[in-house]
């Protein structure tokens, strides 16, 4: 499903100069003094998600009202309504401030579709925090909890439908169905270690690239670019956003075996707990053939989750990990080169999008 292309740095370094940053935007970070005015609009743009999503799940029924706004707060990073917001302000090029209704709502409902699969994920994993708090599941119990991610779910697609555009909903639809087929294809292990590392590309593609990638195609076509090469330019959107997210992912997967669970929010070496193997194992796999016998029976005897950790240490799979992300990191730069210059030259969002994915690189949770 993926090529991966090797070139060089270049056009990165030549772009602008990088400085170590977590994702999201808040006071407290350092951030470059160009991307300012950006961040400002973007932060505002937040402001209004954050909003509407709380107005959007309003309902009568008061536990059901609280249940489900209750993981839509302040801990979420809001990386992926953040990149959305970025990558539709950059197809909206005749007016350089302005963002589409429906380019926020596919932003906002996104959102929304992120959270009802993390409060069904954790059902799944049996896992007891989310964002720094107890999961919804530990809270209201399991049966309480689906049942506020289909009814987030369920208001997602009456935005959705309100957007009145088919092919976007197509594309969103999309997302759900790539989120499940994720899921589920977690829950077993190929044999091989060949297949198991494709397998793993295919589910990061379905669990967390696939809603970066559909949303931004979904914005490039609800722009105002007034170009006969839109459906080619929402492409580049969707690679783009492909990209981002794989890289996005492979960083998660990193800190799974680097961060502690104060940093995450959330218990760390929850992979291997729950059985799953990612970049860092499967590379650490291919110096250390012993981990395979751990990685089929899934790390379910005593020992296994340590001893893993310790093989992953002695080898090289942490750095691959990140080389990889870094490699799809660049690839996503890359792509935007292919997009048009803004009226006014200055190509902002393009740029604030580099900065985002190099930043995700850097992110310590
Ligand atoms: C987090 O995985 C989970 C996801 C990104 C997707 C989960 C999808 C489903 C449960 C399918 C149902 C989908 C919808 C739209 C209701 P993780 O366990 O690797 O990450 P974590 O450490 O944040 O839990
Ligand atoms: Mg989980």
């Amino acid at each position: 499903m993926f090529t991966i292309r090797h070139y060089s740095k270049r056009f990165l370094t030549r772009s602008i100069i990088f400085r170590p940053l977590s994702v999201g935007i808040t006071n407290r970070q350092k951030t470059n003094e160009e991307f300012q005015p950006t961040i400002n609009l973007i932060k505002e743009d937040l402001h209004l998600i954050n909003r509407d999503i709380l107005q959007h799940l309003r309902c009568y029924e008061e536990e059901l009202n609280e249940l489900a706004k209750y993981h839509f707060d302040t801990k979420g990073k809001l990386i992926r309504p953040m990149i959305i917001c970025t990558m539709a302000r950059s197809f909206n090029q005749q007016e350089d401030n302005f963002l589409h209704e429906n380019q926020r709502s596919i932003a906002t409902l996104g959102e929304m579709i992120h959270t009802a699969s993390l409060i069904h994920d954790d059902v799944v994993d049996s896992s007891d925090r989310r964002r720094g708090k107890p999961a919804a599941a530990n809270r209201w119990g399991p049966r309480k909890a689906v049942l506020a991610g289909d009814y987030i779910l369920g208001i997602a697609s009456i935005m959705l439908a309100r957007i009145g555009n088919s092919d976007v909903i197509s594309l969103l639809s999309r997302v759900i169905q790539d989120l499940v087929r994720g899921e589920f294809m977690q829950l077993s292990t190929k044999e091989s270690d060949a297949e198991q590392f494709q397998d793993y590309l295919n589910k990061t593609f379905c669990k967390t690239a696939s809603l970066f990638a559909n949303t931004c195609k979904a914005v490039a076509l609800l722009g105002n670019l007034s170009n006969i090469n839109i459906n080619q330019l929402a492409d580049y959107a969707y690679e783009f956003g492909k990209n981002f997210g794989m890289a996005f992912q492979l960083i998660d997967d990193l800190l799974d075996v680097t961060a502690t669970d104060d940093d995450l929010g959330k218990p760390a070496t929850a992979d291997l707990k729950l059985g799953l193997s990612t970049a860092p194992v499967l590379f650490a796999s291919q110096q250390f053939p012993e981990l395979q016998t751990l990685i089929l029976r899934r790390f379910s005897e005593s020992g296994d989750i340590e001893r893993a950790l310790e093989l992953i240490d002695q080898s090289d799979g942490k750095a691959r990990t990140y080389h990889l992300a870094e490699q799809y990191a660049n690839e996503a730069c890359r792509i935007l080169n292919n997009f048009p210059q803004s009226l006014n030259g200055s190509n902002r969002f393009l740029k604030f999008l580099i900065y985002l994915t190099q930043s995700t690189l850097k992110r310590r949770h």
